[in-house]
């Protein structure tokens, strides 16, 4: 049985900034579903250790490293049978707020390169076999910059195991100063431009991208656009000097957690062939959110608030969208200014824009099933998960032609009406957007073709079940031959 180490820095349900977190908990779990042996590991960070606990879980091993006190504690992930391995150093990880990352003032952690770099030497260690753990793994997968350095320790590792480092976005870098280099005393020769240096920087990211055996992306879309100077922030270079090595694969998401016939965050269940009961979410919703209860197009809304997810273009189209009557439910929390923007329209606009600030698990699922569009106008969208939960409830998407979006949203003008099921705009600018939410406004007043797009978006299959068979195919590949990871 092939045993793959899964290393993340945020897993669902027990920390979570973004999409990151839902593909860790979902991945490692279809991987074992096909019979992988795939276990986690993840900061011990302090609501996964009180969950550990909860389970009655124990430490396994306790040791010193350097200055730190470690210890790895063996547990499961909450509601999985998959083996989740939680690296507890207090004096990195038990600090207080929900982000893994941030101060409660919203400022990355002074020491974040000493936290994930201390991550990455445990990885790095387990992975080795260096730990008095019995198991060893085949593959380490690891994941974003946080990871990044696992790859560049196992280099100096007799046999060491094979490394896929899946890139989930490429904007998020891990840079850090030359001095924390030193300070994290890091061997002097990988500072050097094809190495760990970047710009005069120390790069985590590239950690993953240069010495890793393979790199992954989680789309086809975003595989080919970080290989370009647009999309690359300056890592195009090195991606297209790997793509022998880089291959992108589609997220899948948890279709027992987005089920629209089961999901019990909603007080009304429908499905496919049977969509009744969606306008009652609709109606609930608009309670719920404060809006009022009409007929008028509503627009959903989940995320992070920051320029990724395209929130200037929205803004930009706002004002006219409200003026004629459209609705909007928007979740999210992020940069101040887009806050403080949105706040003051949903003060001029109470009835039609209702805007929550901060994480809610249950209004995301509700707006989810409630709303008619939902609108994802993001810049870049690696793979984007919610365009996909959007599909499965009904709800038809509005999305820049990018990414993910581009793999999983086809519009009635580029594709036949079987195929269709949201609508895609790839001029970057507002104007763009603000023409196809029109035309997206005029297919929904025709009954029978707005049906057949929601019918379209509910019946294709999200699940991991395909797309984790292709990371498993990428793992034997990469063990019976590590130079030829395409399968082309
Ligand atoms: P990203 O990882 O870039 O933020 P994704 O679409 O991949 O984007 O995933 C975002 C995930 O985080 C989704 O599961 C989404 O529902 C969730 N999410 C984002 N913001 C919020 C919020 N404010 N409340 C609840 N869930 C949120
Ligand atoms: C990142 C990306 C998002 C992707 C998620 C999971 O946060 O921004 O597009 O879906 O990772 O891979």
């Amino acid at each position: 049985m092939t045993r793959i180490l899964f290393a993340t820095s945020e897993v669902y349900p027990l920390v979570k900034t973004g999409g990151l977190a839902d593909v860790s908990a979902s991945l490692p779990e279809a991987l074992c579903k096909l019979g992988y042996d795939c276990q986690i590991l993840l900061p011990g960070y302090p609501a996964a250790l009180k969950a550990a606990r909860d389970a009655g879980s124990r430490r396994k091993i306790r040791f010193r490293h350097g200055q730190y006190d470690v210890s790895l504690w063996q547990t499961r992930l909450p509601g999985t049978a998959v083996t989740l391995w939680l690296v507890d150093c207090p004096a990195l990880f038990d600090r207080t707020g929900d982000s893994p990352y941030q101060n409660d003032d919203g400022e990355d952690w002074w020491d974040n390169a000493h936290r994930f770099h201390l991550f990455g030497q445990i990885g790095a260690m387990m992975a080795a076999g260096q730990l008095d753990l019995s198991r060893r793994p085949d593959i380490v997968h690891c994941n974003d910059w946080q990871t990044g350095l696992i790859p560049v320790l196992l280099g100096n590792v007799q046999h060491p195991p094979k490394t896929v480092f899946t890139v989930h976005n490429l904007a998020y870098q891990g840079l850090f100063s030359h001095e924390t280099f030193r300070a994290l005393g890091l061997p002097d020769y990988l500072w050097r431009y094809d190495l760990l240096e970047f710009h005069d920087q120390l790069s985590f990211i590239k950690g993953g991208l240069v010495f890793s055996d393979a790199i992954t992306t989680v789309s086809p879309s975003y595989a080919n656009e970080i290989q370009t100077p647009w999309f690359g922030y300056g890592l195009d270079g090195l991606l297209r000097h790997r793509s022998p090595q880089l291959i992108g694969i589609l997220n899948g998401i948890d279709t027992r957690i987005w089920d629209p016939a089961e999901d019990p965050w909603l007080d009304f269940h429908f499905g496919p062939g049977n969509l009744k009961n969606k306008a009652q979410c609709k109606a609930r919703l608009q309670q719920d959110m404060g809006l009022e209860v009409t007929g008028a197009p509503l627009f959903g809304f989940v995320g992070r608030l920051v320029e990724q997810k395209g929130l200037d273009w929205i803004l930009a189209v706002l004002r006219p969208l409200l003026e004629s009557g459209c609705q909007f439910a928007m979740l999210g929390a992020g940069q101040a200014h887009y806050q403080d923007r949105l706040q003051e329209l949903a003060r001029e606009w109470p009835q039609q824009l209702s805007l929550t600030l901060g994480y809610n698990e249950g209004l995301a699922h509700r707006i989810t099933a409630g709303s008619d569009l939902y609108l994802m106008p993001s810049r870049f969208e690696p793979c984007g998960l919610n365009q996909m939960y959007s599909l499965r409830y009904g709800t038809v998407p509005v999305v820049h032609g990018v990414g993910g979006l581009n793999d999983t949203v086809f519009d009635p003008e580029d594709d036949s009406a079987a195929n269709a099921n949201g609508f895609v705009f790839r001029e970057p600018t507002p104007d763009a957007l603000f023409k196809t939410i029109r035309r997206a406004l005029e297919v929904l007043a025709k009954r029978k073709a707005w049906r057949q797009l929601q019918e379209n978006g509910m019946a294709a299959d999200y699940s991991w079940r395909q797309r984790a068979r292709e990371y498993g195919d990428l793992y034997q590949r990469l063990l019976a031959d590590p130079y030829s990871i395409h399968d082309d």
